[in-house]
């Protein structure tokens, strides 16, 4: 069988959402057109020049069954949790929070010289690992390595491997990819991803050609987009005359059933009774 450069299966345009106590953000992933994207639950873009626009943050909120990873790319996030850990997410910082059993937290937007934008994503949990022990990693800037390819090619790879450069994150159930990348004007990119692995592009600034095999020759799609790639064995992506930036996300979908209550991700209704119950009876964490 030949190697297959995975075509665009569809292109997402972000719906404009309040969430937390009044955050205005772009979300792609966890709405009606796009629910779940297996094992992707949500996906988030918030950025604004405006502190109206996310000063309220996120109170203290509970999860369980999932991972939430915060990606900051401008301004500062306080958080906090009932583990009794604290500290700050700041420009290009990365937070990947396996919630497990449970934890509560806040996530506080800082008034910081004005400008906030970041990315959050939900990863889902396999069954086996839904309750495990809350752990947290917690990589700054420095620590995310960057590739720089000829032409001005930039790839931080936050998690998964690229030109033999093991990212970040390690350790996580879904083996995901999760690369943050800047192609300059014309230039293109070519990534292998696991045949079967869920695929996605979110593009947020500039604009390019995305999955250019045969199949999809017109799919040039511009900022802000979520690209959903069909499978195959890589992705390849083609600059715009502007250049584009993008995260690049895959990961092994779980094909377990998902029972869904907000920030609670569990497999059956019984599960996220006892979540609610645990939440009421003080034995959630
Ligand atoms: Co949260």
């Amino acid at each position: 069988m030949t190697a297959q450069v995975r075509s665009v299966a569809r292109v997402i345009e972000p719906q404009r959402v309040s969430d937390g106590a009044g955050v205005k953000l772009k979300r792609s992933i966890a709405t009606a057109s796009l629910d779940y994207l297996d094992p992707f639950l949500l996906f988030d873009h918030f950025g604004s020049d405006n502190p109206d626009d996310y000063i309220a943050g996120f109170p203290m909120h509970p999860h369980r069954g999932i991972e939430t990873v915060t990606y900051m790319h401008s301004g500062v996030v306080e958080h906090k949790d009932s583990l009794g850990h604290a500290g700050s997410i700041a420009a290009g910082d990365v937070q990947w929070m396996t919630a497990g059993h449970g934890i509560l937290h806040e996530e506080m937007p800082q008034l910081r010289g004005g400008h906030l934008s970041g990315f959050q994503l939900w990863v889902n949990l396999p069954a086996r690992l839904k309750l495990t022990k809350p752990v947290y990693q917690e990589v700054s800037a420095k620590s995310i390595p960057e590739i720089v390819r000829d032409g001005g090619v930039r790839i931080r790879v936050i998690a998964g491997k690229v030109d033999g450069v093991q990212g970040a994150v390690r350790e996580i159930a879904a083996d995901p990819a999760y690369l943050d990348v800047m192609l300059p004007a014309n230039a293109s990119f070519r990534h292998a991803i696991a045949r079967g692995h869920t695929a996605f592009a979110y593009i947020y600034e500039g604009d390019g050609q995305f999955g250019i095999g045969p199949a999809a020759a017109a799919a040039g799609v511009s900022a802000p987009k979520l690209v959903v790639f069909s499978d195959g064995d890589s992705v390849e992506i083609q600059a715009g005359k502007a250049g584009v930036r993008f995260l690049l996300i895959s990961g092994k979908p779980l094909h377990e059933p998902v029972a869904r209550y907000g920030p609670f991700v569990m497999n059956t209704p019984e599960e996220i009774q006892q979540a609610l119950m645990d939440l009421r009876n003080g034995t959630f964490v």
